[in-house]
């Protein structure tokens, strides 16, 4: 069979980053750079700067995934970009570029959900995983928990109402003066403070529904380092992040195997920025051991936000047949 060349891009955020893939799930260059550093002063994303830094990286980042792959443009068979959901002038830098490849190579182009791509990590970090599955996608901007019935066939059984999993750890991290993004550094203190110190919500919602709510839970440790703050007492911030930590994960976790139990799918596969946290993997792992259920989840490099995962779900579109026109839009708030 031949063997299909994908060129990917993804700029929907804080990263610009290019992937070459051979069939979907090898990647042969995965080039990420990161605006962290430049974001970090301002304590988050500043949407102008992200386009204008893409817009420096873009061609740069392209060259050297195309050195490090060793493929030239000539033998791709299709570009994937992320279309949506992003910042909007983030996602028109990559769209504009991915367009302009496919126009002047005259090949087929696909325009890739970012969540989709989340979940297409694990495909490329485990040779084995098939669907159907259930997955949960915990990134910075958006929570989902899904069935996977093929792999560009979904059905969204829960989502965030407010704040995503990942926004709450960098609100609450702001907080407690943690240097942006907030998610790693909670995650560091959380191992070395008590997770019972501070009895903070767990915010289920109805027991029937598999949607999240995190604005609660983050306003609630706002409260409490308040209040502390006004009593002049102090704040232990290992002891606050552990016991914040521990009541996202426990939502997490019980609203991912109450779906496993009613789906009857035997396979959880964990992906987006927040599945890189320790506690968060600790905790499924050991559910899905006493569940007999198989967990999978990426590396952190394919946790966070890069183009592999996107090369990845827009090879199965590509594949399934599916294709975008040259006047393909961008759509920051596009759902799975
Ligand atoms: O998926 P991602 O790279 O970007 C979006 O698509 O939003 O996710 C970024 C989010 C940030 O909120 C960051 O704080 C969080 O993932 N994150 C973590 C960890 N590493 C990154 N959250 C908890 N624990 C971590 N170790
Ligand atoms: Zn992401």
């Amino acid at each position: 069979m031949k063997e299909i060349l994908t060129l990917a891009i993804e700029t929907s955020c804080d990263e610009t980053s290019v992937a070459v893939l051979k069939n979907g799930r090898n990647i042969l260059a995965n080039i990420i750079s990161s605006q962290i550093d430049t974001h970090r002063v301002f304590g988050g994303v500043v949407p102008e700067v992200a386009s204008r830094l893409h817009l420096e990286m873009m061609n740069k980042i392209v060259d050297e995934a195309l050195v490090e792959s060793g493929v030239s443009l000539i033998q791709f068979d299709h570009i994937a970009v992320t279309c949506g959901p992003g910042l909007v002038g983030a996602l028109i830098v990559g769209v504009s570029c991915a367009k302009a490849l496919a126009f002047s190579l005259d090949i087929p182009l696909n325009g890739v959900n970012h969540m989709q791509g989340h979940v297409c990590a694990n495909y490329i970090a485990h040779d084995d995983l098939e669907p159907p599955f259930v997955a949960l996608i915990v990134s910075g901007g958006h929570s989902y928990l899904i069935e996977v019935l093929d792999y560009t066939d979904y059905i969204i059984k829960g989502e965030t109402r407010d704040d995503a999993a990942g926004e709450s750890y960098d609100k609450v991290a702001r907080t407690l003066g943690l240097k942006y993004p907030g998610g790693p550094e909670i995650d560091r203190l959380a191992k070395e403070g008590r997770s019972d110190a501070i009895k903070f919500p767990r915010i289920m919602l109805e027991h029937d529904s598999y949607d999240f709510s995190f604005s609660g839970l983050k306003t609630s440790v706002l409260n409490y380092i308040n209040n502390q703050n006004q009593k002049g007492l102090d704040i232990d911030k290992k002891d606050v992040a552990a016991s914040f930590q521990q009541a996202v994960i426990d939502v997490l976790v019980e609203k991912s195997f109450r779906l496993l139990n009613e789906t009857d799918h035997k396979t959880l596969v964990l992906s987006g920025g927040v599945a890189a946290n320790e506690g968060l993997r600790k905790a499924l792992s050991k559910r899905a051991e006493k569940e007999n259920i198989k967990l999978y989840y990426p590396p952190r490099v394919l946790c966070t936000d890069n183009a592999a995962m996107i090369g990845c779900a827009g090879y199965y579109d590509f594949i399934n047949g599916k294709r975008s026109d040259l006047d393909l839009k961008v759509y920051p708030n596009l759902g799975l």
